[in-house]
């Protein structure tokens, strides 16, 4: 049965519904998204209502990590479904402000992160990105506490950033990773994949193949440099324009010696057609 969650618009009615919330000291988690919600979404949201007893999601569109040249006009707003989909999940509230309410006039704070935010994966291709998710999210922590935040696995280095950066300035906010949730063909979920044609979607999973083939054969003992080129090779040849295709370290996201031990992930963002896709797995 669906049960229509509570909506927050601004910071002092946000503040009253929390504490409505906290009552008899429950816990709270958080899941930040950007709406346009899909079954990945989903999934961060059946997480947060095993982490913690109340479960919190906010839906902006943050502006500030949009490059100008980049599709925050055109990026999907489904607000209707998206709490219908709430609704279905039991959701406790949704914090949903304008723009005015997240960044009033004046406004003139910046988080910068750097560690896993200057890795050279995404910060080399979006360096606009790093420092607008970390200063929306540090937003939503202090304005949410929240004791649990959910992030996906599928932004992987905003992921590493995020966990950074709560560690760093002692947010009081345990940040968790939800695997990513993929279309029976291995394409990660993402609320970009609408803008693909049907043509690029039927090529679109290729870069989750060569994730799982470059794994395989780093653990059949392959080197990481010919593991990745053969695999670089065949997303080009699929069509894709490649931004990068790496191994890294999974946690501090730094480059890998040849033979390097430790844990390991594999990144890649390539252009098909206008649309960028990201994917990654566990090596
Ligand atoms: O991953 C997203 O949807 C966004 O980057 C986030 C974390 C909600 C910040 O705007």
């Amino acid at each position: 049965m669906s049960r229509h969650p509570r909506i927050a618009r601004t910071i002092p009615t946000l503040r009253r519904e929390l504490d409505s919330l906290r009552a008899r000291k429950a816990s709270i988690a958080l899941v930040p998204t950007m709406g346009a919600l899909h079954d990945g979404h989903i999934s961060l949201v059946r997480l947060a209502k095993r982490r913690a007893d109340k479960v919190v999601v906010s839906i902006f569109v943050n502006p500030t990590q949009f490059a100008p040249t980049e599709d925050f006009g055109s990026y999907p707003r489904t607000w209707n479904e998206d709490v219908a989909k709430l609704s279905a999940e039991r959701v406790d509230l949704i914090w949903h402000p304008d723009a005015k309410a997240m960044y009033p006039d004046g406004f003139a704070t910046r988080i910068v992160p750097e560690g896993p935010a200057l890795a050279g994966l995404e910060d080399r291709f979006r360096p606009h990105f790093f420092g607008g998710v970390a200063t929306v999210v540090a937003k939503l922590f202090t304005q949410c506490r929240p004791d649990v935040a959910i992030f996906g696995e599928k932004d992987y280095q905003q992921l590493r950033v995020v966990t950074r950066m709560a560690r760093d300035l002692d947010l009081g906010v345990r940040v968790v990773g939800c695997r990513t949730v993929r279309e029976r063909d291995g394409l990660a979920m993402s609320s970009r994949n609408v803008y693909l044609s049907a043509d690029e979607r039927h090529v679109a999973p290729t870069l989750h193949r060569v994730l799982k083939q470059i794994a395989t054969r780093l653990r059949a003992g392959d080197t990481m440099h010919d593991a990745v080129h053969d695999g670089a090779v065949t997303i080009t040849e699929a069509g894709f324009t490649l931004d990068y295709l790496e191994v890294r370290h999974a946690e501090t996201l730094a480059p890998l010696a040849a033979g390097a031990s430790g844990p390991k992930r594999i990144l890649v963002a390539a252009k098909l057609g206008t649309t960028r896709l990201i994917d990654n797995i566990a090596a």
